[in-house]
């Protein structure tokens, strides 16, 4: 039987009820997380949870767990679960209470869960490449926060999926933002650049992980913004996401980035990101 974490307790899936006037169901009035599990351990937990809590403030959702506790419940869970590789997928909403748009005016509790699910690592796809699609990004303008509100997210990817790509990749007029839900990666003469972590992408691990492996091994990189030019005219593409790793982009709409095949920068980073989940 699977297990699932509710309000902080393991138990079983089937035994969950959310009510329908709970603000997650109703608003998307809550936020939530995505953690890699390799072979049973949680990687990069503690920047996740720290993420986490970021969010909450920033909704002013207060968690009624401290973060040992709710790492501790989350390890159990993959345990019990006997989870090798796959991803804990968590989320909290702001509670139930009679629908108001504004928030209810007495304490309410959050509502949590968390569970569990096999995922291999996409290896096919990472050695070969993927194709993006450019998606103008219709988003708010709190991308930061990692909400359950993921409208505008889904349709890029919807549009990305109908046109036969991994991923859509948006922009804000000539700018390039993020994934729909991922971020992306340029290469030009040897030197990586990324959007820097601002209010309009979120501030992915993965992000961060591939910026502190590039500090570490001498490849250079920019925290700055490019456009859709310079995507299209970079030496190589790729986006990160704790689902997708390092995946190279190999083609934009019907641009091939180079001659189409993943590069060397984008090489080495799988590789070292490789070594950083061997070392945990
Ligand atoms: N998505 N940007 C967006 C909009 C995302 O949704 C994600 C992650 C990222 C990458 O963040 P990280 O490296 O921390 O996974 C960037 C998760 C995996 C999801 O929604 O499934």
């Amino acid at each position: 039987m699977e297990k699932i974490v509710f309000n902080g307790e393991i138990i079983e899936r089937s035994k969950v009820k959310v009510d329908i006037e709970d603000r997650g169901y109703q608003f998307g009035d809550g936020i939530y997380e995505v953690i890699r599990v390799y072979n049973g351990q949680l990687f990069t937990k503690k920047e996740h949870i720290n993420r986490l809590y970021e969010s909450a403030e920033k909704i002013s959702l207060s968690i009624p767990y401290d973060k040992n506790e709710f790492l501790q419940t989350l390890e159990e869970l993959v345990a019990i679960n006997e989870l090798g590789t796959g991803i804990i997928y968590l989320q909290l909403t702001r509670g139930t209470f009679q629908r108001q748009h504004g928030f209810p005016s007495s304490e309410i509790t959050p509502t949590y869960v968390a569970y569990t699910r096999e995922m291999p690592i996409p290896q096919s796809l990472m050695d070969e490449g993927v194709k993006g699609l450019l998606v103008e990004d219709i988003r708010w303008l709190r991308c930061d926060i990692k909400s359950l509100n993921l409208l505008g997210n889904i349709m890029a990817k919807q549009k990305a999926a109908e046109a036969g790509c991994y991923e859509a990749i948006q922009h804000r007029g000539k700018e390039i933002t993020e994934g729909s839900s991922s971020n992306v990666f340029i290469v030009k003469d040897q030197c990586l650049i990324t959007r820097p972590a601002t209010n309009l992408i979120l501030n992915g691990i993965t992000r961060q992980v591939i910026l502190r492996l590039c500090e570490n091994n001498g490849i250079s990189y920019r925290e700055e913004v490019f456009t859709i030019n310079d995507l299209l005219e970079a030496d190589e593409v790729f986006i990160s996401s704790t689902t997708s790793e390092v995946m190279p982009i190999v083609q934009v709409n019907d641009h091939a980035i180079q001659s189409g095949i993943p590069g060397p920068v984008t090489r080495k980073l799988q590789q070292l990101f490789k070594q950083e989940i061997e070392k945990k």
